[in-house]
């Protein structure tokens, strides 16, 4: 067994960062003491405005003017070896050597750290090169393989590509080879999903949580979303005004919480989810079966283009049926479909495939899909 004392790479102690503003000083973040462990996760979450990306960017002595560290300690671990980051020339050789080697940084919108007229492959390349004394020929491959860790398809044509031909998930993907270019034993992820679709935010966070397990980083995520806590933290911390007011194993977190913020927190996560539930249970309690108001049937679309070969599937046989008073979602990513399919039911759009039948309080159904040019404006 190892000393658990010996898993802790990084201890913040009672850290305070002032904002001297012209009227008055802001004191963003106040007294705050956490640990990151090896092969863990600490969760930093709180409102907008509590100083979690203050406290993040800090650790890297990244903090924006006016801002600065007014007290306590940053201590950064190696072996024996202690490092007080807080006593460290932001811009001074001992810092730069530890921003990218030790520490790595990824943050919500990948187009601030992206160059946008380099290729992915070139700004990984420089960041490889940074870190470490491979020449162009090794640092190209390892670039590869780091695309290939974060799951780009064909990392070797791919590193070739602009930023503007990757997708949001892509650059976001990029931006955490870039992190992993100089083998960090800490990972700092301050709100990685955010500005991304439901979809791409969960196989980013996924990507995320593997990488940090596999590499046996120890990772502080900062979150506003209690659900992201529940899936990755081992640890959490949370913040409010500048403050840590409470923290533990995500466990007692979630069974136990102590401060009513915390509480408060949780039950805005949980409302949503009893929300979802009780509206099951009273449609599936509500009698008698009434008939669907609209039933949509092997609905389709491809859009074919003149002179070419290929087409492409928009909407790809949707089924399902509208009760009254129903409320139905259709979620889904950019470019899934969603809304060809309004247009469909409405016909703007003409289906390939499938029929909308719409039924009338009388129960008579009204086959949408078959009305003429002048019908269809009547029931529109
Ligand atoms: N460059 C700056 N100049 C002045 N005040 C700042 C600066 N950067 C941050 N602050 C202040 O520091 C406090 C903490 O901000 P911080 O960005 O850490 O919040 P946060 O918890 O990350 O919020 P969010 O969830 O919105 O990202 C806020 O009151 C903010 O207004
Ligand atoms: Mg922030």
């Amino acid at each position: 067994m190892t000393d658990p004392a010996e898993d802790v790479v990084l201890s913040v102690e009672n850290l305070s960062i002032d904002f001297r503003l012209r009227t008055h000083i802001l004191h963003a973040v106040e007294n705050v003491s956490f640990e990151l462990k090896r092969g863990q996760t600490l969760c930093l979450v709180g409102e907008s405005g509590s100083g979690k990306s203050v406290t993040a960017r800090s650790l890297l002595q990244i903090v924006d003017r006016p801002g600065s560290i007014v007290g306590g300690r940053i201590l950064l671990r190696n072996g024996g070896a202690v490092t007080d980051i807080a006593r460290l020339d932001p811009d001074g050789q001992a810092m730069r050597a530890i921003r990218g080697r030790r520490i790595g940084l990824i943050f919500q919108e990948p187009m601030s750290s992206l160059s946008p007229v380099h290729t992915i492959g070139s700004q990984i390349i420089e960041a490889v090169r940074l870190h470490s004394d491979l020449d162009k020929r090794a640092a190209r491959a390892k670039t590869v393989e780091l695309l290939r860790q974060v799951e780009i398809p064909n990392p070797d044509q791919m590193a070739d590509r602009y930023t503007f031909e990757f997708s949001g998930g892509m650059r976001q993907r990029a931006m955490i080879a870039m992190a992993l270019a100089g083998n960090p034993d800490i990972l700092i992820a301050d709100e990685p999903t955010t500005a991304l679709d439901v979809t791409t935010q969960a196989e980013i966070l996924d990507l995320i949580k593997r990488l940090q397990v596999e590499r046996g980083m120890a990772m502080l995520l900062i979150t506003h979303d209690m659900g992201i806590v529940a899936e990755v933290a081992d640890n959490v911390a949370v913040m409010r005004f500048g403050r840590i007011v409470e923290r533990g194993p995500v466990d007692a977190i979630y069974h136990d919480a102590q401060h009513p913020y915390t509480r408060q927190l949780l039950a805005s996560t949980v409302k949503l989810t009893r929300h979802v539930e009780g509206r099951v249970s009273a449609v599936a309690a509500s009698a008698p079966p009434q008939q669907p108001i609209l039933s949509v049937r092997h609905l389709g679309k491809t859009f074919g283009w003149h002179g070419k070969t290929s087409s492409l599937r928009a909407v790809d046989d949707a089924n399902f049926d509208l009760y009254p008073g129903e409320n139905l979602g259709i979620v889904g990513e950019s470019g899934s479909g969603k809304t060809t399919l309004g247009r469909l039911i409405l016909r703007t759009v003409e289906p390939t495939t499938g029929s909308v039948v719409y039924r009338n309080k009388d129960g008579s159904e009204v086959d949408v899909t078959s009305l003429t040019k002048k019908e269809l404006r009547s029931f529109h």
